[in-house]
């Protein structure tokens, strides 16, 4: 089988070396990006006299029908022809002859390879931003439906301060929109074109670097053809941004369970977004919440995979890089499944009003309104909470709820209390008095979802 590097060997490629050597079964998804990036390449160097413009019709000609070839399905990939670029460059010669050859002129497979993923992986970014947004949209919608629900708020998942579950919601938004935010700043900082950087020093030909960036979207060509073969900084930089978005799904999803079980029941999940099981017929069980919170394993692994295989490696190009691909590939195609499938189970969640209103009675959820009440008439925070321990003390002996307690009883702790103790210490009242900046009150909430509304609406994709 003949090499396009054969010049200087003797020997026909050991069979074991070929497959092992070889990155076409996974680069093949950036065939796009490989065609692209040639036909740029091939249109700067008809522009710059280095081949002649009917070369590079042909080329150009060529590389379309592959790319019409390999979408039909029609194109055979084979592991002897080690990666994307030289399988489509192999059949170019096929189809258009010697003149494919001068294709690769002032081009190596070093920064084409650093072109290819890098317009992959930036394309993917766009698409995962894509998706967050129809979360935060689908976030939107429901804290919008269930704006007035006042659920438990928990810390140490010991019950806290009630809070609204659109104020719960919102915050997911926030974590969302970060998200959203870093991906932008990740498409600006790697807004660089690689090509033209050869395989590590640059070219002797004359080149338009800036053409090629253009044609091909990029605000400029990056200014170091070292750094542009060598870093892979930007798959790390999206590994770890998917990492993040992983690990919010994966504590929203927690939740889910957490909430769908017969011991909160705060909501249930649409019959079509969940599993029975095999042997216990009375089982409902979220397992995409579980898959989803899963799935953080191996795209955390992900990320620690292309951190340690870029360690100490010398510049420029070393064959290592070629492991690159697979985790981020990876981490691009679970993030986008997780989101997706989390936002359409979430936009079908009904939640039980009722059990979750019973079921704040118990817990103490006003304590903290029953110190600022005290707090507010003049009474020392830390004197007022510790007056408010010893009343949840009582009330646990008792087993009755604060709000079960009469006057006198009040009485019993601190002189301070008025007949309108009970009337301040309602769940409504302790959530619409925490009208703070950022605070749970429903006029806050509403304020939230607003500036939620307009930063979608400022959003360019
Ligand atoms: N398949 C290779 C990779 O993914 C392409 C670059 C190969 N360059 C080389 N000099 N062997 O990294």
């Amino acid at each position: 089988m003949k090499k396009m590097w054969e010049g200087r060997f003797h020997k026909e490629t050991n069979k074991l070396l070929e497959k092992f050597n070889a990155s076409i079964t996974f680069d093949k998804r950036m065939y796009e990006e490989d065609i692209t990036g040639s036909i740029a390449h091939s249109r700067m160097l008809a522009k710059q006299g280095i081949i002649a413009e009917h070369e590079q019709k042909d080329i150009e000609n060529g590389l379309l029908q592959i790319k019409d070839e390999i979408e039909k399905g029609e194109f055979e990939f084979r592991i002897e022809d080690e990666d994307i670029h030289m399988s489509i460059e192999k059949r170019l010669t096929q189809i258009i002859g010697s003149v494919a050859g001068k294709l690769h002129t002032a081009r190596s497979r070093n920064d084409q390879v650093a072109l290819d993923v890098r317009m992959y992986v930036r394309k993917e970014a766009r698409e995962i931003s894509k998706l967050l947004v129809k979360m935060e949209n689908v976030l939107l919608g429901l804290a919008e439906k269930y704006k007035n629900v006042i659920i438990p708020g928990y810390t140490h998942l010991q019950r806290a301060q009630p809070i609204l579950f659109s104020h719960h919601l919102m915050a997911y938004f926030q974590m969302f929109k970060r998200d959203i935010s870093r991906i932008e700043y990740f498409l600006e900082r790697y807004d660089e074109m690689p090509l033209g950087a050869g395989a590590l020093a640059g070219t002797t030909f004359d080149l338009d670097r800036h053409f090629v960036a253009k044609e091909l979207g990029f605000s400029k060509p990056t200014e170091n053809s070292l750094d542009s073969v060598s870093d892979r900084d930007f798959i790390i930089e999206l590994a770890m941004i998917i990492s993040v978005i992983s690990m919010h799904l994966s504590r929203f999803s927690e939740e889910i369970i957490i909430w769908c079980t017969s011991e909160f029941s705060f909501i249930n999940l649409d019959d079509a977004f969940a599993t029975g099981s095999s042997i216990m017929p009375q089982k409902k069980n979220p397992d995409i919440a579980e898959l989803v919170r899963g799935k953080t394993g191996r795209i955390y692994g992900n990320l620690m995979g292309i951190l340690t295989t870029m360690k100490a490696l010398p510049l420029a190009y070393n064959k290592d890089m070629q492991e690159d691909k697979e985790g981020i590939f990876d981490s691009i195609d679970n993030i986008k499944l997780s989101i997706e499938i989390f936002y359409l189970m979430l936009d079908t969640i009904t939640v039980n009003n009722e059990k979750i209103y019973t079921s704040m009675r118990a817990g103490f959820l006003n304590a903290t309104d029953v110190a600022d009440y005290l707090a507010k008439h003049n009474v020392p925070f830390r004197q007022a909470h510790k007056i408010v321990g010893e009343i949840v003390s009582y009330c646990e002996d008792k087993k009755i709820a604060i709000d079960d307690m009469k006057l006198e009883e009040f009485h019993k702790f601190s002189d301070v209390f008025k007949d309108d103790i009970l009337s301040e210490i309602t769940i409504e009242n302790c959530v619409n008095k925490r009208n703070s900046y950022g605070g749970t009150s429903i006029k806050n909430v509403e304020i939230q979802i607003e500036n939620g509304k307009k930063f979608l609406e400022t959003l360019e994709i």
